[in-house]
């Protein structure tokens, strides 16, 4: 049994997940796994590198030695930092695709595993109370309102720099959360054992708040 605690953190997009869970490792002194990233990341490489996104075959046999690297708040692939081109509309489709292919997340598993380090991890994503850390000391799964991921989405694009519309935003988040949901593998969904906290009307401070209540009353146990 591996002792060293996971805290997953799932939902669809624009609930928040990613800045909770970097606030809340940054509070807990946790390592941080940002699993869209990886995704993200998979579907830049095979861009540059042409890979056909229907030969599976290929996809993974880049999934599995897929050259990342996070550190202080960026990603890094192949040496580059593509933080801001993992973000992008096209990107976004292509790792949603990604997600939907058995053998891609067979290979990208391992490498998720391998982020279990002391003294501790806080793991976001879609799949990872489900699938990837199903001993997971607490599981959380946040969700909002879809107006609100769409407006809350925007924002972040925009901030970043990147071009957005809120149409297409609309248009683009439901087509993911249709493909996330309703994939045959390891589809979005909340865990048995996750606490559901819908964020809507709630702010980031507030969220990490709960989260953090939850977290020392189970480590404390
Ligand atoms: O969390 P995100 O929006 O950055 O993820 C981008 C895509 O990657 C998402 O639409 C589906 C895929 N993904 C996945 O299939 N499983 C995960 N654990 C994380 C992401």
């Amino acid at each position: 049994m591996n002792k060293i605690p996971v805290i997953t953190i799932d939902g669809p997009s624009g609930s928040g997940k990613g800045t909770v869970a970097t606030l809340t490792a940054k509070d807990l002194g946790f390592r941080l796994l940002d699993s869209g990233a990886l995704y993200r990341s998979l579907a830049v490489s095979a861009i540059k590198r042409e890979v056909n996104l229907e030969d599976h075959r290929q996809l993974a046999d880049l999934a599995r030695c897929l050259n990342i690297e996070f550190g202080s708040g960026s990603v890094w692939l192949d040496g580059e930092d593509v933080s801001l081109e993992i973000r992008t509309d096209i990107v976004s489709k292509a790792a949603s695709l990604l997600g939907t292919i058995p053998a891609v997340r067979t290979a990208l598993h391992e490498q998720q595993l391998a982020f279990r380090k002391e003294p501790g991890l806080v793991a976001d994503g879609r799949d990872m109370g489900t699938v990837v850390f199903p001993d997971a000391l607490v599981k959380i799964y946040l969700t909002a309102r879809l107006e609100e991921r769409v407006q809350r989405r925007y924002k972040q694009l925009i901030d970043k720099g990147i071009d957005a519309t809120l149409p297409h935003l609309l248009r683009d988040l439901k087509e993911r959360d249709a493909k996330d949901s309703e994939r045959p593998i390891s589809p979005l969904k909340p865990a048995k054992d996750a606490v559901v906290l819908d964020t809507t009307d709630l702010q980031v401070d507030q969220v990490v708040q709960l989260v953090m209540s939850i977290v020392r009353d189970r480590l404390a146990s």
